[in-house]
């Protein structure tokens, strides 16, 4: 439902309660939580989330009070998963699933086909192997879960930056352009039997292609992208959405109107399909000012708009709970303070521009 929907919905609900004497519902003002506001909107507030921190009192509140969905940040990949070939640890993972329980929490999954954190024995497997050994991983890992997980990241990251193709293993291995689930760069046969197997395995959850910089119209990577999934559904491969991961820069505003012609199209492309906003952060060059943390406000606070103006946006997920722990400081010299809780689990600007613009 849209705003103007929900405003006339609301207004009419007030009105019949107005004349039935019924109580009056709690004002959307009133609420004080994003996990409660998302709800009332039909959107899931999520947060990436590592399992060893569960036992941090602030961590544990923080999370379970302010989100409604959990992915895992790192223990759903690969290299966890399936650290030896054929044997499966999914003990970080089960416990994921059992603070989701606990918590009355959704479930993403993340990630099943991706060109990193791969265990070391599948780089050493010849091509000809490799899908089997993908299906059975997808097939394994789906079916422990099934009934669990609300979506899952089935395809991640298979387009090279500059657009021109897909990441495949003629490109130099040093670079990130090199994958081992291509065999060159017009090869998608494993992406499209990726999602086939995991619609097979769990026909419930919703499949998901993310990455990163394909959030604009017009940019290279995001036009292939695009191009790519139209191509897909059009042969009726079972893909039910896109993830925007939107790793962003306090420093540049996003060109929120080629976000939105992005989310058109691609809702255009079937019924149903849905966009995820699936690993947000903004992360500001330290230090972090005032007027950083507050240009970094307005950027959570658009893009959180722009969900609310699109039914098929359903997931807004920050990557990470709180800036003590984000990947960001250790990837970016200089980077840091890019999510909505401080390393104190202070809610910050962003925090309540995004509590502003729900209510
Ligand atoms: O688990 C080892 C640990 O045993 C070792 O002692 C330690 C020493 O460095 O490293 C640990 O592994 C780290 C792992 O995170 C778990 O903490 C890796 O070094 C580190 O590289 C890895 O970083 C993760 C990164 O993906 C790897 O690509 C980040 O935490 C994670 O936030 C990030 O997430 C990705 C998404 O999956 C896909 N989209 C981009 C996003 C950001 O890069």
């Amino acid at each position: 439902m849209n705003r103007k929907s929900l405003h006339t919905l609301l207004l009419a609900t007030l009105v019949i309660m107005l004349f039935t004497g019924c109580p009056k519902p709690a004002l959307v003002d009133d609420i004080a939580t994003l996990r409660d506001a998302g709800d009332y909107h039909g959107k899931w507030i999520g947060a990436a989330v590592d399992p060893s921190k569960f036992a941090e009192s602030a961590y544990d509140t923080t999370l379970k009070t302010e989100f409604s969905m959990v992915v895992a940040e790192n223990v759903m990949k690969m290299d966890t998963l399936q650290p030896n070939k054929d044997s499966f640890n999914f003990t970080p993972g089960d416990s994921i699933v059992a603070y989701a329980t606990a918590n009355t929490m959704a479930l993403r999954g993340h990630a099943l086909l991706w060109h990193s954190q791969l265990p070391t024995w599948i780089k050493s497997e010849p091509y000809a192997n490799l899908p089997d050994l993908l299906l059975t991983h997808i097939d394994t890992v789906l079916t422990h879960y099934k009934g669990k997980m609300h979506s899952w990241d089935v395809v991640n990251e298979v387009v090279m930056d500059d657009g021109s193709g897909l990441r495949n293993n003629n490109e130099d291995i040093a670079t990130s352009n090199y994958s081992i689930w291509a065999d060159s760069a017009t090869d998608d046969s494993l992406i499209t039997e990726a999602f086939y197997k995991a619609r097979t395995a769990d026909p419930d959850a919703i499949l998901i292609i993310n990455d990163y910089s394909n959030e604009t119209m017009g940019n290279a990577k995001a036009d292939k992208l695009y191009s790519l999934v139209a191509g897909w559904i059009n042969d009726g491969v079972p893909i039910d959405g896109v993830g925007f991961q939107l790793h962003l820069m306090e420093k540049y505003t996003p060109d929120y109107a080629a976000i939105r012609a992005n989310i058109n199209r691609y809702i255009a492309l079937k019924p149903g399909f849905e966009v995820h906003f699936t690993e947000i952060d903004v992360r500001i060059e330290e230090p972090a000012t005032e007027a950083k943390l507050a240009n970094q406000a307005a950027i959570y606070s658009h893009l959180m708009d722009i969900a609310l103006d699109y039914p098929e946006v359903t997931v807004y997920i920050t990557w990470g709970v709180t800036d003590k722990y984000s990947w960001i400081p250790g990837f970016f010299t200089g980077y840091g303070s890019a999510l909505i809780f401080d390393d104190l689990y202070e809610p910050k600007p962003a925090h309540d521009a995004l509590l502003d613009m729900l209510q």
